[in-house]
């Protein structure tokens, strides 16, 4: 489950309007699994970026050797999204030690998966808070900077799930399926003030995520997946890089599918 970090081929050879030098990155929970590997796609871009991370900030230190090594600023942040008091301390000490984000990437995450009937209460509002208000609370101190500006770019990761539920994740697939309603607001809110809004709904990727699922189960999304494999986190990253990107400066509003195949909208 490494996230290789990209090469300098493979950073010279991106094209300029795919390019985000001189752009502020911010990528909450990019200490691990694709949020690491969002941070690194976008640092090999171009982008200076910041990172947030909670029980792993050992890893985000790893993040962001690897973005100074590729020459651009980075530094972690150790804050709890789903506590509001803190994301304005985040806020401030974002923008004392890397300035304005000009990219934000809602990434962070949480499951506390179990069957509907055994859901706890305690369940339900842990996973709201981290996967929907804390978006919620990240977003309101970032956007209106960039609107003030006149650009920038707001990715919410959402997930396959809250596109079509999942056994045992109603917490999840509610905020999910929030996000998607909330980027979708969101980008007609901010169309006109140079920021785009959009999500990415990934399929089933290789991460620490994952790891607590029973391989039978890994098995049955494989073989429900049309190109028969999980996806990797370097494969979500693609997909944001490109979202961010001068490039996609028409697109706002959408919402990404990056899942193999498994579910395709209409
Ligand atoms: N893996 C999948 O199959 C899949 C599919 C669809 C969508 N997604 C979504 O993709 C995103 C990333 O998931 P992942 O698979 O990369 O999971 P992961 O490997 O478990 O990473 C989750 C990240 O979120 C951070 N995080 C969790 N709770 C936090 C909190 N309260 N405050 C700040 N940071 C927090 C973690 O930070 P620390 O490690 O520092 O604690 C970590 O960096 C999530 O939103 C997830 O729902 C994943």
């Amino acid at each position: 489950m490494a996230t290789v970090a990209p090469s300098e081929t493979e950073q010279r050879i991106v094209l300029p309007e795919f390019r985000l030098e001189g752009k502020t990155a911010l990528v909450t929970g990019g200490s691990r699994g694709i949020g690491k590997a969002i941070a690194l796609a976008l640092a090999a871009r171009g982008a200076d970026v910041g990172i947030t991370c909670l029980t792993g900030c050992k890893f985000a230190e790893d993040v962001r050797g690897q973005i100074r090594g590729m020459g651009r600023k980075s530094e972690y942040f150790s804050h709890d999204v789903g506590d509001a008091a803190e994301i304005v301390k985040l806020a401030k000490e974002v923008g004392e030690q890397i300035g304005d984000v000009d990219i934000l990437v809602n990434n962070a995450g949480i499951t506390r998966d179990r069957s509907f009937k055994k859901m706890t209460q305690e369940m339900w509002d842990a996973v709201i808070a981290v996967n929907l208000t804390g978006v919620f609370a990240v977003t309101k101190q970032f956007i209106d900077g960039m609107a003030d500006r006149g650009w920038g770019r707001v990715i919410n990761i959402s997930s396959i799930v809250g596109e079509v539920g999942n056994f045992g994740q109603a917490n999840y697939a509610a905020a999910k399926a929030g996000l998607i309603g909330f980027t979708k607001t969101l980008a007609r809110e901010y169309a006109r003030k140079g920021v785009t809004v959009n999500a990415i709904a990934p399929g089933f990727i290789r991460t620490r995520m994952l790891q607590e699922m029973p391989e039978k189960a890994i098995e049955a999304v494989v073989n429900m997946t049309p190109v028969g494999r999980l996806g990797e986190p370097t494969e979500i990253a693609a997909g944001v890089a490109f979202l961010a990107s001068p490039a996609a400066s028409y697109i706002t509003g959408h919402v990404l599918d990056i899942n193999g195949g498994m579910a395709m909208g209409g």
